[in-house]
């Protein structure tokens, strides 16, 4: 499309959706369902991709929930979010103490030591007892207010006791777990995304998020450690806050200790310094307080932190090493992602001798030159990550490096659209695109079939036995050639075929995650297999008709669309169908559907005690399907409080709407 086109399309685009915001969110009365908003903003999202130049900043893309200035509405903070001052020895600490002493005249002081989390500060906000406002640090004196991806965690109450009639205000720190961070970035992986470089980039990057509900998908996590309203006569001391905040029903750090001096803080130091990679979750040192809330005021601030806390901070493992080799790979969409060999060098208990220096972009910004000296840090302790050149006498004399223009593997013309900071390999017959996804399509969460690895898969791919992922289903037709070939003995065959053949009778999800549809992770494919009952129902839907499933987003919704358009892709389909590989959806054993819910389609609003996502599973398992929006053909509404504008809709259409406690009624007149 021509430029002055998409200006025009995107004036258009951007017209319409701020009407439809205007009637969604100040009227409370929409004209155009979900789906429909969805897909115009989708299309503007492209647009904006492929024009960056046209984004302007009252773009209905650069809101939340359509009303935010810069993608979030700026907040100024009560009172100013402070940071800590650190410490990084014991002689720091002890200096600390001194400090202290002089200010309040006292010889000892109980402190409160606790695990510094390595995620992002978030103030919540409680007005007469209901969430007000989420607000992250910003610059300390002014945040972004997350309220509505805030809402998404499921351990940060909604509401909480009214205290004091009025406005309680606790502050903390959101997460993810070491465990989410790998689940995300394998799962980024398999869709062939970007990685995180830590929990803590990945915890920003979600809390950010302009859909919540990928924040809904993702699982942080929080702690919260300090309550604002020290006033009250009930909190004397931090550990009393601490008390209170859980009572409150919010969730707590226990690992904190109450420490009768310096001496003690140390040994905690020493033991958690130890003991952190068993945590599961990153800490990036520890901070230590004052308990007694009395003495605040007479130790203290500077203007940036305040003197009666201060942060010990691990020393960070970084080390110096060479870069011996740059060099891309492909992966199964064709993104190439660069990598450095290293000379190796040992960092936090491994032996590093790879980093990924992600893209062009990385590289060239930091001018990384192979053989030149870098720092490496192991982020996170889980990936290492190259934080910066040594300019040193040899570096100068060191070619300058730029990306590849073509293809390691295939040769062919490597594409980078304007504004992407990724290039692709787009030749769908590349063998490294080939043999990723056909690795994509063996793995565990997709067909499991084990005994495929991938020299084996290079090798039937090498001898002309595979071209695709179907042909996989015709290995047990090449008995002779195949035992021929090294490292396959007849052992090694009969169980190759053996798990093929168990692998056909898979459930479709698998399946369909194999396939490898761009953004159809696992939990996607198990979405509209659920939804949809049969891959063959996939062939001929429309967006319209996907984008109505819950968690189905727009995007999601054309790439299904679009996969299942090229004749290629269906010919794969027809082969897996004619080699007797199972298409369709078995639901779980444990599934208990029930007659009054079966095919009965639900919308979800509102805020209810459970999340949503509990709520989706609930009534799929009991063979209903949940939409988005409401519609004649809704049967229910389950709505909780706030439900807005689709409540309204309900009952003008006459849907019959109900609470969570006619929910669990009608779930026991079995
Ligand atoms: S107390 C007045 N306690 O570390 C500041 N902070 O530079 C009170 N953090 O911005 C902060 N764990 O995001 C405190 N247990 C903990 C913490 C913690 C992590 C973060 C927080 C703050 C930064 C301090």
């Amino acid at each position: 499309m021509k430029k002055s086109e998409a200006q025009q399309k995107i004036k258009a685009l951007t017209k319409n959706l701020q009407q439809w915001n205007v009637e969604y969110y100040e009227n409370d009365a929409p004209s155009v369902d979900d789906a429909e908003y969805d897909s115009a903003l989708n299309e503007l999202k492209q647009l904006e991709t492929q024009f960056p130049e046209l984004i302007t900043p009252n773009s209905p893309t650069q809101r939340v929930g359509g009303f935010v200035a810069q993608k979030f509405e700026k907040y100024t903070h009560r009172s100013p979010m402070l940071s800590l001052s650190n410490a990084f020895s014991k002689e720091d600490l002890i200096e600390f103490d001194q400090q202290v002493q002089k200010a309040t005249g006292k010889i000892s002081h109980d402190y409160f030591v606790e695990l510094k989390i390595d995620g992002l500060s978030i103030a919540l906000i409680y007005e007469n007892g209901r969430l007000f406002k989420a607000v992250t640090r910003g610059d300390g004196i002014t945040g972004e207010d997350v309220t509505a991806n805030v809402k998404m965690i499921k351990a940060i109450p909604h509401t909480i006791d009214n205290l004091n009639n009025g406005t309680v205000e606790v502050r903390g720190e959101v997460y993810l777990s070491k465990h989410e961070f790998e689940k995300i970035n394998q799962q980024r992986a398999e869709n062939d995304e970007a990685l995180f470089a830590n929990p803590r980039n990945a915890a920003a990057g979600t809390l950010r998020q302009l859909d919540a509900r990928v924040v809904e998908s993702r699982n942080l996590q929080a702690f919260l450690y300090f309550y604002m309203n020290r006033e009250s006569k009930a909190v004397p001391t931090h550990a009393d806050s601490l008390n209170l905040i859980e009572q409150l029903g919010f969730p707590i750090n226990k690992e904190g200790r109450l420490c009768k001096n310096i001496e003690q803080v140390w040994d905690y130091i020493v033991e958690y310094t130890e003991s952190r990679s068993k945590l599961p979750y990153e800490i990036d040192g520890i901070v230590i307080k004052i308990n007694d809330f009395n003495l605040y005021e007479k130790i203290g601030y500077t203007s940036k932190s305040p003197k009666w806390a201060i942060a010990f901070k691990f020393p960070a493992e970084i080390k110096t090493t060479q870069i011996l080799d740059i060099f891309p790979t492909i992966g199964r969409t064709g993104r190439v992602t660069y990598n450095a060999k290293l000379e190796p060098v040992q960092i936090a208990g491994t032996i590093v001798r790879a980093a990924t220096l992600h893209n062009a972009d990385f590289i060239e910004s930091r001018d990384i030159r192979i053989k030149s000296q870098v720092k490496i840090k192991k982020a996170g302790d889980i990936i290492p990550e190259v934080i910066g050149v040594i300019q040193d006498e040899s570096f100068s004399s060191l070619p300058i490096w730029s990306p590849a223009t073509t293809c390691p593997n295939c040769s062919s013309e490597l594409e980078r659209s304007e504004g992407e900071v990724d290039q692709y390999c787009i030749n769908s017959k590349c063998p490294s695109i080939i043999m990723r996804s056909l690795q994509h399509f063996t793995s565990r969460d997709a067909t499991n079939i084990e005994g495929l690895s991938i020299k084996i898969l290079e090798k039937l791919y090498d001898q002309g036995f595979i071209k695709d992922v179907a042909d996989i289903f015709t290995l047990s037709q090449h008995h002779q050639d195949i035992i021929q070939l090294d490292n396959f003995g007849e052992k090694s065959y009969a169980n190759l075929v053996a798990a093929i053949e168990k692998s056909k009778n898979n459930s479709c999800e698998r399946l369909l995650f194999g396939l490898g549809i761009r953004h159809v992770g696992k939990k996607t494919a198990k979405i509209l297999a659920k939804n949809y009952k049969s891959i063959k129902n996939l062939v001929k839907i429309n967006v319209d008709d996907l984008a109505v499933i819950y968690d189905i987003g727009s995007v999601v919704a054309q790439s299904v669309v679009d996969w299942f358009a090229i004749e290629e892709n269906l010919s794969v389909i027809a082969k897996l169908e004619a080699l007797n590989v199972n298409l369709d959806y078995f639901s779980n054993n444990d599934t208990q559907v029930h007659k009054d819910f079966q095919n009965k389609i639900f919308v979800i609003t509102g805020t209810l005690s459970k999340s949503r996502n509990y709520y989706r599973e609930l009534l799929e398992n009991l063979g209903a399907r949940v939409t988005d929006s409401v519609s004649k053909n809704t049967n229910y509404l389950l709505a909780g409080q706030d439900s807005g504008s689709k409540l309204g809709k309900a009952e003008s259409l006459g849907v019959k709407i109900i609470t969570e406690i006619d929910l669990k009624d009608l779930m026991e007149e079995k």
